[in-house]
């Protein structure tokens, strides 16, 4: 049964909160607008997409090397950076209703959203998106400092640092997963566009004449990654920026969009970013950011292709393709078809009733599996209740153990998609499992 793409967003938004992925932040104070809190399952399935992530870019390569940089950071490396100057949405408001608007994200310029007056808007101004704060007791202007609003800044202020710890020479990336702030003026759809939110970043150094080819090489490898997930080739595309989209660092920006309920929308930005962050910050702090060849004497500044991926924004991407509903005698099944590898959990453990003699051989079924993967292990209801719930939130495997169980030390093990089941002695379970189950 296909869900049309109006009923897919509240549907998914639905689940988030009644099966524990996505709650809104503060909400027993009503909310606090535009943050979300990833529930029991959800933080499961945003861990898995950031370690799968991880895995591709950084354990599963030799020339990427990891880095956790900080949040908090002084103005001169934002300053340096062109962040306190172009990093601006031309803000708008509605003198008729007040609303507040982001003048290039209104389908009509004329008219106002909220309302419906028309020509009522005020002169655009452009609004910094970066969140100030200040740091120590004293609350100056020496004091001022910023959320960074990008990963990516760590990754050029530590480049001699790496360069040196790592040895590692161009071509060469610096990784990172981490927290980003930006104050959105209209932050919205769900957790797409939030004020706080994570992203997965890379910068890649390489030679400057090889900077063509390695940007087309991490757009056809970064748009691999999320088919390799399991996300449907239809839903994806790779969108060649404009000249006049650029942003300031820009050479070129090819994004990896996604289809969202309401169109086309951005996951990924890749982008070649030349020389220019290495430059503008190896002339504001006085140090040189290049590569010395020590071997042949050659000295140069690198050029940087960058990945960008939002961590929060995939993981939803990630929910909206998997969701589907099936009928099973007669009835709706809801179903999450995630790549096991973003499952939140692999396997669900399931006594087939609470009565004591199941409870003490399910436990030690759980003991034997949950060392392997993270598990689940339910009791309550009767099981078909409790597969439907399993399903829901994207289990592949549930094991559930029975009065026969007590005399052929086997159980039962069910997969999601098929609902297909075999009959596994608990001996062999593991190594059922894991011949299953890709890491
Ligand atoms: N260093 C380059 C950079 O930050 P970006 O396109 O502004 O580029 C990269 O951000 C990715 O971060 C986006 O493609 C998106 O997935 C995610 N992202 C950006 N702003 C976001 C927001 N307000 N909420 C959620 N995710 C966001």
């Amino acid at each position: 049964m296909s869900v049309n793409k109006e009923e897919l967003f509240d549907k998914v938004v639905n689940l988030s909160k009644r099966r524990g992925f996505v709650f809104q932040s503060a909400e027993i104070y009503g909310g606090f607008r535009s943050t979300y809190d990833y529930g029991p399952v959800g933080v499961l399935l945003l861990r898995n997409v950031k370690e799968q992530w991880w895995r591709s870019m950084v354990q599963f390569r030799q020339d990427v090397v990891g880095l956790d940089a900080a949040i908090l950071s002084p103005p001169s490396i934002w300053e340096a950076s062109g962040h306190l100057t172009n990093f601006t949405d031309p803000l708008v408001d509605c003198r008729e209703c007040g609303s507040r608007f982001r003048q290039d994200k209104l389908e009509d310029p004329n008219s106002c959203p909220s309302c419906g007056a028309k020509s009522s808007f005020t002169e655009a101004r452009q609004f910094n998106l970066m969140f100030k704060t200040n740091a120590g007791p004293v609350i100056d202007s020496a004091a001022e400092v910023y959320l960074r609003p990008e990963t990516a800044q760590g990754m050029f202020t530590n480049f001699t640092n790496v360069l040196n710890t790592s040895r590692k020479k161009p071509p060469f990336g610096i990784a990172q997963i981490g927290k980003s702030f930006r104050n959105e003026i209209t932050p919205g759809n769900f957790v797409f566009r939030t004020r706080e939110f994570e992203q997965m970043e890379m910068e890649y150094f390489v030679p400057p004449a090889d900077s063509d080819t390695w940007f087309e090489y991490w757009c056809k490898e970064r748009l691999d990654w999320y088919l390799n997930l399991g996300i449907r080739e239809d839903s994806l595309r790779l969108r060649v920026h404009d000249p006049d989209e650029l942003s300031h660092y820009s050479r070129a920006t090819s994004d990896i969009e996604f289809s969202f309920p309401w169109g086309w929308d951005e996951l990924e930005g890749i982008a070649n970013r030349t020389d220019y962050d290495l430059n503008q910050h190896a002339q504001a702090s006085g140090n040189k950011l290049e590569y010395n060849d020590s071997g042949t004497g050659e000295r140069y500044v690198p050029h940087v292709i960058e990945p960008a991926a939002g961590a929060t924004r995939t993981a939803m991407a990630f929910l909206m393709d998997a969701y589907e509903e099936e009928e099973v005698n007669g009835e709706v099944r809801n179903l999450l078809k995630l790549d096991h590898r973003l499952s939140p959990y692999k396997v669900a453990v399931l006594p087939l009733s609470k009565k004591d003699e199941l409870i003490q051989p399910s436990k030690e079924v759980l003991d034997l599996v949950q060392p392997h993967w993270m598990c689940d292990y339910d009791q309550t209801q009767a099981i078909g209740r409790r597969y439907r719930r399993q399903d829901e939130i994207g289990t592949p495997y549930c094991v559930t153990i029975d009065f026969e169980t007590l005399e052929d030390k086997a159980v039962t093990v069910r997969e999601r998609d098929s609902m297909e089941q075999d009959r596994v002695s608990i001996k062999e379970l593991v190594e059922y499992l894991s011949s299953r189950l890709i890491p």
